[in-house]
């Protein structure tokens, strides 16, 4: 199984309809953040997902628990293959997540757990009360996750090996900041190539720039997945 999932980072629906189509059979799944489902919502979801890719749809939830399971209860016609939420909104609001989510039966959403933000430093989170080293935040808010019925976390690259020792096999481990040896870095400042995560312990990876602004993505992709040893 392809485990790339490309983020479609763009509130243009055309733009982004036009890739999904050109990425068919060349990654595993699509990720839909924020910019995307808020600009265009469920109407503009339910069109990308009819292309048939699994969905990533990166919420990011956070609130109360019985608005979180309302909320997950309200994209579950969408049937999106993982929706994030934040471990900081704490265990109850987790559980009632996963309840939410185990209503779908078989087809249910994987939920995955967001720990620290990768542009927060010890520092900010000093600011916000947090007085811990970044890194013991993050195993601990994904301990926290996997004990409120969480199927596993997005996390860096540099945290990979930390969570799978720390969680066990099992967990899903959602992996960005990923770059093939031969794609620009852009914004991303500790990378590891696709196949160097998934040999750390990364089960899906999230890859955007590298295929979305290549000349040719699906050719990009292509080229990820035959670096990853997957052959269509
Ligand atoms: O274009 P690029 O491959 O850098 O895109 C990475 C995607 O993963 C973006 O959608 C970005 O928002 C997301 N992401 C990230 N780093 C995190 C969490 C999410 O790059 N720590």
């Amino acid at each position: 199984m392809n485990p790339v999932f490309c983020a479609i980072d763009t509130p243009d629906l055309e733009r982004a309809s036009a890739l999904v189509d050109s990425l068919q059979g060349k990654v595993g799944g699509i990720k839909l953040g924020l910019e995307f489902f808020l600009a265009h919502g469920a109407a503009g979801y339910r069109p990308i997902a009819a292309k048939g890719l699994p969905i990533f749809l990166d919420a990011k939830l956070h609130d109360i628990p019985n608005t979180v399971a309302g909320a997950i209860s309200s994209l579950l016609p969408l049937r999106p293959a993982f929706i994030t939420l934040y471990a900081s909104g704490g265990a109850a609001m987790m559980r009632a997540a996963a309840e939410a989510a185990a209503k779908a039966g078989a087809d249910r959403p994987k939920l995955l757990a967001v720990t620290v933000l990768t542009s927060l430093d010890s520092g900010d989170l000093e600011a916000t009360g947090q007085d811990t080293d970044t890194k013991r935040q993050v195993v601990r808010l994904a301990k926290l996750a996997k004990e409120s019925g969480i199927d596993g976390c997005v996390c860096s690259p540099e945290e990979i090996s930390v969570l799978r020792d720390a969680l066990g096999k099992d967990l899903v481990l959602m992996v960005p900041g990923i770059r093939p040896a031969w794609a620009a870095s852009n914004d991303q400042k500790r990378t590891l190539t696709p196949r160097q995560a998934m040999d750390a312990g990364a089960t899906h990876l999230v890859i955007g720039r590298p295929i979305t602004k290549a000349q040719n993505p699906a050719e990009a992709a292509g080229r990820i997945a035959e670096e990853l040893g997957l052959h269509e």
